[in-house]
Parts: structure tokens; sequence; C-alpha cells
């Protein structure tokens, strides 16, 4: 079976910098058209010059010949002043602004305390149509790791929402029934992001047999409830709701740890990760409004003219990918996929 599809954009990616960039970057630019590029790099990217150095550098990295375009984003911090916000709008090529509390998760130690408190910045946000790109957890030790989402629902997004009602917000790598709602229910300027891992496991794949580092992510994964919520939610053709693989790698050595990263690596295959979870509920038909369209319209970016093909045809990644000196162990090592990308013009 083919499935043939206008070329999808991934709206949540994490490149890295140096030799680790030039490892991934690759397997994004072979399937997809743009990304969002996340701005959790050490130091993080929080002014448009920084974001603009950063572009060349993912630019200069890339297969000869590709034609894959890195949108910008920066990161918000306590300090971002509301000149530094519209310099990001003016440039043309920063696309969002992205919130991490601080300390939720990797490179987020710059994060912010209390986004709330903003109030200049999220006002200047919604006067330029800049959008709010949310990592959406509570950082309270207090609270359950696994009730993290749904807190900062009650607790921050909802006053959020309504106090700035024309932000565009986008609640990235959406993981619980709460959030889903959530987004559903609000207005047509909030959407969310969907992981592939998010849609095809549920938390027993952290302990499957052992513990497994690689499935470990932020927000981690929840119960087999929320997963079946998210996956009707991605499938269910609604415009709120578009493809943001979260790929995040991180070297073995850094997984395989006693205090192991969040992050689960995905570019290698992930539009094929997608096909198999849509194609696990009969959905096929609605991947394409997920990978290719809502996205773009959600960010007013032209869709992408040109396709790929998808074939059900199964093949199994390997070990792992080099990245930079070291290796990362992707999604699904050593295990089949049921889909695969066929080659340009396949
Ligand atoms: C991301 C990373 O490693 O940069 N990790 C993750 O588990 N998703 C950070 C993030 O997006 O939370
Ligand atoms: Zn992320």
């Amino acid at each position: 079976m083919r499935l043939t599809l206008r070329r999808p954009d991934d709206w949540h990616l994490h490149l890295r910098d140096g030799a680790a960039l030039a490892s991934v970057v690759r397997h994004t630019a072979w399937q997809f058209r743009r990304a969002i590029v996340m701005p959790n790099l050490k130091p993080p990217v929080t002014t448009t010059a920084a974001a603009a150095a950063y572009r060349e550098r993912i630019r200069a990295a890339l297969p000869a010949g590709s034609r894959f375009e890195p949108l910008m984003t920066l990161y918000l911090t306590d300090g971002t002043s509301p000149d530094e916000v519209k310099r990001a709008r003016a440039s043309g090529f920063v696309h969002a602004v992205k919130y991490y509390p601080a300390g939720a998760t990797t490179n987020s130690d710059a994060g912010v305390q209390d986004l709330l408190k903003l109030h200049a910045v999220l006002a200047t946000l919604e006067e330029i149509d800049l959008p709010l790109l949310v990592h959406g957890e509570v950082t309270d030790p207090a609270v359950d790791v696994f009730d993290r989402e749904k807190v900062f629902i009650e607790r921050v997004l909802a006053s959020l929402v309504r106090r700035y009602p024309r932000l565009r917000l986008v609640f990235e790598h959406a993981t619980t029934r709460e959030a889903v709602d959530f987004v559903a229910a609000a207005g047509a300027l909030v959407a969310a992001t969907v992981t592939p891992q998010h849609l095809l496991l549920n938390r027993n794949a952290l302990f499957r047999g052992g513990i497994r580092p690689h499935n470990y992510c932020l927000p981690v994964l929840k119960r087999e409830r929320h997963r079946e919520a998210v996956l009707a939610a991605a499938t269910g053709g609604s415009a709120k709701f578009f493809l943001g693989t979260d790929s995040a790698p991180h070297a073995q050595s850094a997984k395989e740890n006693d205090c192991g990263c969040a992050g689960v690596y995905s570019a290698h295959a992930a539009i094929e990760l997608y096909a198999e979870a849509f194609d696990s509920v009969g959905k096929l038909d609605a991947l394409e409004g997920f990978a290719s369209v809502h996205g773009a319209d959600f960010y007013r970016l032209p869709r992408n003219t040109d396709s790929i093909t998808l074939i059900k045809e199964p093949w199994t990644p390997p070990g792992s990918y080099p990245f930079g000196d070291e290796v990362i162990v992707p999604f699904r090592a050593n295990e089949p996929i049921a889909w695969r990308l066929a080659p340009e013009g396949g």
C-alpha cells in the first residue's frame, strides 16, 4: 500500500549545535520542508541576533542541495523585553517564542519563574501576533510527575488564555486527556503539537522488562487512557492539532546513565511513526491534515507544494546513529516500523 501526501513540516524539533547538529539535521531535512527549531541550547537562544547566527549554522550543516528551511524561535526568560520580541517579529525568520518553566527539562535553567508575571512581553506578543509556544508542565516538586501537565492547565494556562484572548498559543507535546480537551474547547488561536511517542506508547513502555531510558522524555509518557485521548485528537481532523516530533537527541551515554536525560530521538523515522499511529485506528486519511496542513495554516505560512510517498513495508532502524563523537539510540532501534518513506521520486 502507498500513501502520497503533501510534504510535511515538523512544528517542534531539537537540532542541538556543532557536531551533533551536523549528525542529526539530515534526518529531518530528508522528510520535512520546514521545522520549528527549539532554542534550548547552552546558552539559550534569547535574541534575534543569536537566532540569526544559529539559523546560519543549521543551514551550513544541511546536506548539499537540501531545500530544508529552519524556522527559528526565541527562548523566553524573565528578562526578555518587548523590544526583543518586536525585533524577532520584524526579522521574518523568528516564528515564535518558547516558554519553558525554569528547571522543567533539558537546558531550562534560564526558563521563566512565573509566566503570568511577564505582562509586558505577553501583551506585546498578542499585539504583534507572534505565537507563544508553551512547555505545559508545572515544576512544583510537590506535584506528581504524571500530573504536572494537568496542574499546569489549572494553575497557569487557563488564566493565560483568559487574560490574553488574542495570543496565538501552541500547547507543545500534549500528552493528556486534559490537555487535548482544553485545546479543543479553546478558541481558534490555541493549538497543540503531538509527538509520535505519545501516540504510540503509554507509560508501561518505560518499564518493559526493565527500565527503558530511551523511552524517557518530558512530558513523561502517560497512562493508556491518555494515549487514547491524544490519538483521537490527533487523528480527528481538527485543525488545532498538528505534527511536532519533539525529536530530542541525547548521546547514548547521557541516556544510559544514573541520571539519564529526557528526550526521544525520532527524526530518523518521524513521518513513518505517525503513519503507523494513524493506521492503527484506520485514520490514514487524516494524516495529511495533521502533518502537512494544520501547522502551516496556524503559523500563517504557505502550505508545501511538493509531496512525499509512504509505503507500507516494514524496515528496522539500526541500534544507533552517529552523534558527533558519540552515538544516539533512535526510537524503535532494532525493532521494525510498519511504514517507510519512499526515496525521492520513488
Ligand atoms: C527536550 C530536550 O532534550 O531538549 N527533551 C524532552 O524530553 N522533550 C526538552 C523538552 O522539549 O522538554
Ligand atoms: Zn521539546
